[in-house]
């Protein structure tokens, strides 16, 4: 019925489906119609208008899966740190490079996410059945690093960096308190009615994949266990991961999901055959025009053609000021291809 779901359980397709994490944003006119109207915070805080938004891309766009629209600052807010999420992006009013005992800052309490269950509910009685809707929350080294950090402004965490070589004891306790409340997060998403599930690791390349894969791996591993406990299959995106793409194999995620920098046809090779793969056009390339665009997009057919367990997406999320024409160019363009399978 779902050919997102039927290509993540390996069943071969005539195209790969396509839909673009940042989906349900600033590309769309009628979002930013909404936005005329609405803050982004209402938005998500409404869970009638959190369905309405999740829902334009599949409108408008014409993508063969939702994404909740929501944000993966939910987490440090449900554990008790105030986040405003403003027009140069979300802001912590006191991050934990300010506090001088963390752990008994914080104060984690699940009951917080309702609104987003509810969200999730109306979803799935108004969207079309072959259309999946993903859950997500984001990995715990991103999540944590915007916790102590509070801004990103220059997307490099200098503090939250400092802070995890000086304190890996504390840094461990706290990587704990996140998978367990994102543990009850994912899980309750799962029975609200998400059909996969998303683990944003947006900033993996921030600290030596060794560091990564001692202090944080682990704790994706945990998420992932909950959700793949399940059945729901387990998207994993490690974006900056580096040469630590070799261990993103089957015993991590269901589907690994590939940054731009990456050769695809490379990643396959490295990961094995089992896992499946997400990815990986550059963003920026959404800014450029139709022919450009399809220029690049033709160079997939040699992958496509042979890769069956892949699903069509970008590097990282559709970036502002994209053009409409041109990220309905692309998906169009995914769709009807001749894919030679
Ligand atoms: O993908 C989707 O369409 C679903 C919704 C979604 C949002 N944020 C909505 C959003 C998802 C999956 C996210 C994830 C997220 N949020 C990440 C990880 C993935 C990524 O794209 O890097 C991160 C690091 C955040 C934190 C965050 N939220 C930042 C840094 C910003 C400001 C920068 C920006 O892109 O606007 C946000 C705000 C945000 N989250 C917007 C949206 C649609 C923009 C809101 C607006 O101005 O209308």
């Amino acid at each position: 019925m779902s050919i997102f779901l039927d290509t993540v359980k390996g069943k071969k397709c005539e195209r790969p489906p396509v839909w673009f994490m940042r989906q349900a944003g600033r590309v769309l006119p009628s979002y930013l119609k909404l936005r005329e109207t609405y803050t982004f915070s209402e938005l998500m805080l409404e869970p009638e208008l959190a369905a309405k938004v999740t829902l334009l891309p599949v409108d408008d766009l014409g993508v063969d899966a939702a994404i909740l629209f929501s944000d993966i600052l939910v987490v440090p807010q449900a554990m008790g740190l105030k986040v405003e999420f403003s027009d140069k992006g979300p802001r912590f009013e006191k991050p934990l490079k300010e506090v001088s005992n963390p752990l008994e800052h914080l104060h984690p309490d699940a009951s917080f996410f309702e609104y987003i269950y509810k969200a999730i509910k109306i979803i799935n009685e108004s969207k079309p059945k072959e259309v999946p809707l993903i859950g997500f929350c984001g990995a715990p080294l991103t999540v944590l690093s915007y916790m102590i950090q509070g801004l990103s402004s220059n997307h490099e965490f200098p503090d939250a960096t400092k802070f995890i070589f000086e304190q890996p004891e504390l840094t461990a306790k706290l990587v704990d308190m996140i998978v367990e409340i994102s543990q009850v997060y994912a899980q309750k998403q799962i029975e609200s009615g998400v059909e996969a599930f998303q683990l944003f690791e947006t900033h993996a390349g921030l600290i030596p994949y060794p560091i990564y894969k001692k202090l944080f791996l682990p704790a994706v591993e945990k998420i992932g266990k909950t959700v793949r406990a399940t059945g729901t299959p387990f998207f994993f995106f490690p974006k900056g991961i580096g040469n630590g793409i070799v261990d993103m194999n089957h015993n991590i995620a269901d589907v690994v999901s590939i940054d731009w920098q990456a050769d695809i046809a490379q990643v396959r090779k490295q990961v094995g055959t089992e896992v499946g793969l997400q990815g990986n056009l550059d963003p920026r390339l959404l800014l450029t025009s139709p022919s450009v665009i399809k220029r690049e997009l033709e160079t997939y057919i040699d992958f496509g053609s042979k890769e069956t367990k892949w699903i069509f997406n970008l590097g990282h999320g559709v970036l502002p000021n994209t053009p409409f024409e041109n990220a309905k160019y692309a998906i169009d363009w995914i769709k009807t291809a001749n894919w030679k399978r």
